[in-house]
């Protein structure tokens, strides 16, 4: 059997609020429409495992509450196991008020909840054993980061290579985090968060990633959005990945999350690093089109699909 991909994050209820632009200061505006859906950048990611059909585990905390069973049932659903993620009674389970324009972009507000009331104390032994008989570890930032260091050490010492997306709190990384991280994922803003420098064009985002390596992170795969993607190699030539442009653009929120889930499991499955950003450039394609986080994620087929009508498209 394959080993697995293990998910250790967050888990948020995502309160969706339809609205046609964002309210000025002092302003009162109507949403269309309000929703609570499961989302949070780490069960997003768990879920995207698991409905790309590879064995997935999801670590995490939820509080003892109707958002929580919303996550649960979510997970569940998706074949994700769950045998490692707590049920706390000291916090509510984490959400997120997610204010979805009509153009697909979105802005996010955090609330951690149950994410953040973690310490490294309270991961017990069998969680880290999950973690040290991963094939691969994804990590995000809306957990303490004491919690993912922890983490991502246990996963070094047993050789589990660990991919950080830098998604999520608004705060310097910590060095050793980034100690034990092989491939650092950011988005353009995240990545001049961590560097300090700017990130407007390609050759600039280069000089970042630059500082990257300095730091001692060896792999980073740049989130570009519409832009695409890029992977970075310390002493290789970038590759570059183009975005696959959707048929129309209904939701962005969870496309960050289903690029590096998607990136990760194709790396598990032993394909090169071009196949590996083409699926999650196919994969982040099909779930903008579709709304919410967890319900957007693609299946395996649809990616395979959606790659290979772009194959055929080249030909034509
Ligand atoms: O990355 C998207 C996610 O960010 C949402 O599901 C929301 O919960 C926030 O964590």
């Amino acid at each position: 059997t394959s080993p697995p991909l293990v998910v250790f994050g967050s888990a948020n209820a995502d309160i969706y609020l339809e609205i046609e632009r964002l309210p000025e200061e002092g302003e009162t505006i109507s949403a269309k429409t309000g929703q609570t859906l499961a989302g949070g950048k780490g069960a997003n990611q768990a879920a995207c495992g698991g409905k790309l059909s590879y064995p997935t585990y999801f670590l995490g905390q939820v509080g003892e509450d109707a958002h929580g069973k919303l996550i649960i049932e979510a997970l569940e659903n998706g074949a994700v196991r769950l045998d490692y993620l707590n049920t706390v009674a000291a916090a509510p389970t984490g959400h997120a008020v997610v204010m979805l324009q009509s153009d697909g972009q979105n802005s996010i507000i955090i609330v951690g909840g149950a994410n953040m009331n973690c310490w490294p104390e309270t991961i017990s032994e069998e969680a880290l054993e999950v973690v040290k008989n991963a094939g691969i570890i994804l990590l995000q930032r809306e957990i303490p980061d004491s919690v993912n260091i922890q983490v991502a050490k246990a996963a070094r010492s047993a050789g589990v290579p660990v991919i950080l997306d830098a998604g999520g709190m608004d705060a310097p990384f910590p060095q050793e985090l980034l100690n034990f991280i092989d491939i650092f994922c950011p988005n353009e803003s995240e990545l001049s968060r961590l560097t300090g420098s700017p990130t407007e064009s390609f050759e600039l985002i280069t000089q970042a990633v630059g500082k990257c390596h300095k730091m001692g992170v060896k792999q980073v795969l740049v989130k570009l959005g519409a832009k695409g993607s890029a992977l970075f190699v310390e002493g290789e030539e970038p590759i570059k990945q183009p975005a696959i442009s959707a048929a129309k653009v209904i939701d962005t929120t969870g496309a960050g999350d289903t690029f590096t889930a998607a990136f990760a499991v194709a790396l598990v499955e032993g394909k090169s690093k071009k196949e590996c950003l083409e699926f999650a450039a196919a994969a982040a394609s099909l779930c903008v089109q579709v709304k919410g986080a967890i319900p957007s994620m693609p299946d395996r087929k649809s990616v395979l699909d959606l790659l290979h009508s772009q194959v055929t498209d080249l030909r034509h």
